[in-house]
């Protein structure tokens, strides 16, 4: 039987959060290099699972240096749960989380991701089927609220279920990516939850992660867009915290992750990973000078070499903003 992992972290515990097409085994790898502690999966559908989908099958491919690592599945149907948990437990993951905060249109229409939050019940019965499914910890991740219902609500209702931990959004389902963050609903969630809490939401700077600590008192803190070609903020975050200063990233050390990262994407996926890593290739040399002109080429390239050679021939400067 694993171990709890989540008892064993060092705090703050600095977490990639789970982001549907992007955090991918090869994201993932990249993400824990440059100094993330814990890295979450993209959501995987546990219907899907359950109909074993090749291409869902697939999301669960791993590489053991990611982890401490958990996968998120989604869906409505409890009893969808137990064989999608039983496969995620045998591909080798340290822990399950369940997603509560997805806002998208086609998960949303079918009373799926946020939505969920909406019937506590249905949150109570999804949870303690995933608990009761495998000997992994289970943790959940909510938004600050939907409608009527807060992540307290929630919290209150599901304190009988052993949940180790709670990565919570600060932001509700109005504005889902866009509306200050509800720093006062995490701070409540934290001192109201026994396990761990990790705070997110528009962290994107060492300075922004240490202020989501400071007003919040959470455990850790998840790190989505802010990580977007830049992997390395994981570090810089932990640095700032540490010592009250960080490192710059030039172009130099900026190519490097980057052709890093596409390496393990043709090793994880082939050529399609390739293809994938394109946008991941844009988010690097964004904030460069003349990052468009090599963007433009980055975005139709085939190969491996062909993106080094195009990355080799720049030595880009950054603008002011590029940390
Ligand atoms: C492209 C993208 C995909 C996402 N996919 C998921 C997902 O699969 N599961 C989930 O719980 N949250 C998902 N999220 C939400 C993020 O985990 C995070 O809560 C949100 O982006 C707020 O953090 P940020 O302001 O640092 O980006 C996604 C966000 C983005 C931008």
């Amino acid at each position: 039987m694993k171990e709890n992992f989540w008892k064993k972290l060092n705090k703050p515990i600095i977490a990639l959060a789970p982001m549907a097409g992007v955090c991918d085994s090869a994201f993932r790898q990249v993400c824990k290099s440059q100094g993330a502690d814990l890295v979450y999966t993209e959501m995987v559908s546990a219907d899907a699972l359950n109909y074993d989908s090749k291409k869902t099958l697939g999301m669960l491919k791993l590489d053991k240096s990611e982890s401490p690592v958990v996968c998120q599945i989604f869906g409505k149907r409890p009893e969808m749960y137990p064989k999608a948990i039983k496969l995620v437990e045998e591909a080798g993951f340290d822990g399950i989380d369940i997603n509560f905060g997805c806002p998208a249109r086609k998960v949303v229409a079918h009373g799926g991701g946020v939505t969920l939050m909406k019937s506590l019940p249905t949150c109570h019965k999804l949870i303690k089927t995933a608990i009761e499914s495998t000997s992994l910890p289970v943790s959940i991740k909510i938004r600050a609220g939907i409608d009527e219902v807060n992540a307290m609500d929630l919290l209150e209702f599901i304190q009988d279920l052993p949940v180790q931990a709670i990565m919570i959004h600060g932001r509700g389902f109005k504005d889902p990516f866009s509306a200050p963050i509800a720093y006062d609903m995490i701070k409540k969630i934290k001192e109201n939850f026994n396990g761990i809490v990790i705070g997110n939401g528009g962290i994107n700077s060492p300075e922004e992660a240490k202020y989501m600590i400071e007003q919040t008192g959470v455990d850790g803190i998840g790190l989505a867009r802010g990580l977007h070609g830049r992997p390395w903020l994981a570090q810089q975050i932990k640095d700032y915290i540490k010592t009250g200063s960080y490192q710059e990233f030039d172009f130099a050390k900026t190519k490097e992750v980057a052709i890093n990262h596409l390496e393990l994407a043709y090793k994880t996926k082939g050529q399609w990973g390739i293809v994938e890593t394109r946008k991941h290739l844009a988010w690097y040399v964004k904030g460069f000078e003349g990052a468009s002109e090599l963007r433009s080429k980055l975005v139709k390239s085939e190969s491996i070499s062909e993106i080094i050679n195009i990355l080799n021939k720049k030595n880009l400067t950054p603008e002011s903003s590029k940390a």
